[in-house]
């Protein structure tokens, strides 16, 4: 089966929003007969879509299964440069994990890789991420952008402004993030990003950028001590939403913020994500490897730093903590 007649007839499928789509249509397009069309029109229902026929008039679509898959992403996808190369799996380790060999390997600027379920999900600080077959999203990205190491925690407010963008386009629901990465809904974590880099002393050869978004779960998918800090969009919405055209809306957002930074800089970004922080202003607790130290939050560096200002007045730049409110 050739992958591009079979994406374009789900995506004209999925365009005519249940309205009949021709099939002789199709098969002129890609000068194919209508038998050829309509064993692509089976191999989609393998795949768990639902298709009816009306004579004469076509095919028209009734159902898409909520799968994270080849067909369903590449009807959303309006990217260039991401999402280009998708590598998909039904399951795996982590999606982390495969993206530093695929980097290591030479994937280009914007690989991603995404799995229905991850068996050893990484977090941050090497805490373990849950990460339950068919209801999250768990995808890695590889990126190569000129970066120094010390710029690489900026790509971090990248991804998690575009991520918050995708959310509330998506979904309508406004997301707060709380320094660096954390994607809150109303408390309670909904996005966790992890960023990792492959790189020389001076120069960023890749970054890894890990983003694990809690979409369909209900509050007995989450193990129990997860319930009273995390959440998913389906809880928050009260309806399941679609993985796969938010995957599609992040990869956007990421490519139009990404781009932003590399023609202006860090300034936009700081702004956005600015406008998003849950932090600012607010007493913090940063919570570190060795100390804990307590303060007003003041904002973002350019470099992306927390800075927070102590008792004694003197401004402190936080690189990495957990950030108690
Ligand atoms: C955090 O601790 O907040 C970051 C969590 C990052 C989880 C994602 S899920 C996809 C990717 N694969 C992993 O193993 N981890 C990241």
């Amino acid at each position: 089966m050739n992958s591009t007649v079979k994406n374009e007839l789900l995506k004209r499928l999925f365009e005519a929003k249940g309205e009949p789509v021709s099939g002789q249509e199709i098969a002129d397009h890609f000068g194919l007969s209508r038998t050829a069309i309509w064993k692509y029109v089976k191999d989609l229902e393998k795949d768990g879509f639902e298709i009816g026929t009306i004579r004469k008039k076509g095919y028209y679509l009734i159902a898409s299964p909520d799968r994270v898959n080849e067909a369903n992403v590449q009807k959303h996808l309006t990217t260039k440069r991401y999402g280009r190369r998708i590598h998909y799996f039904d399951t795996c380790g982590s999606t982390q994990v495969i993206g530093h060999d695929e980097a290591q390997n030479g994937a280009p600027d914007g690989t991603v890789i995404l799995s229905e379920e991850q068996t050893s999900g990484k977090g941050r600080m090497s805490r373990p991420w849950s990460s339950v077959g068919g209801k999250g999203i768990w995808m890695s990205i590889v990126l190569r952008p000129s970066l120094t190491p010390q710029q690489a925690p900026q790509m971090t407010l990248v991804a998690a402004v575009s991520v918050t963008r995708a959310i509330q386009e998506v979904t309508g629901i406004e997301p707060d993030i709380k320094w660096p990465n954390d994607i809150l809904v109303g408390g309670k974590k909904v996005t966790g990003i992890l960023t990792e880099l492959q790189a020389d002393p001076d120069r960023v050869k890749a970054i890894i950028i890990g983003i694990g978004i809690n979409v369909n779960q209900v509050e007995t998918d989450f193990p129990e001590e997860l319930n009273p800090i995390a959440t998913s969009l389906r809880q928050v919405l009260g309806k399941p939403v679609d993985r796969a055209e938010l995957i599609a809306k992040i990869l956007s957002f990421l490519e139009l913020f990404t781009g932003l930074y590399e023609k202006h800089g860090f300034g936009p970004i700081k702004l956005l994500w600015e406008s998003y922080s849950n932090t600012t202003g607010k007493q913090v607790r940063a919570v570190m490897l060795n100390e804990t130290i307590v303060g007003t939050a003041m904002g973002i560096s350019d470099e992306g730093v927390l800075e927070l200002k102590l008792a004694d007045g003197s401004i402190r730049g936080i690189y990495s903590a957990d950030i108690e409110l």
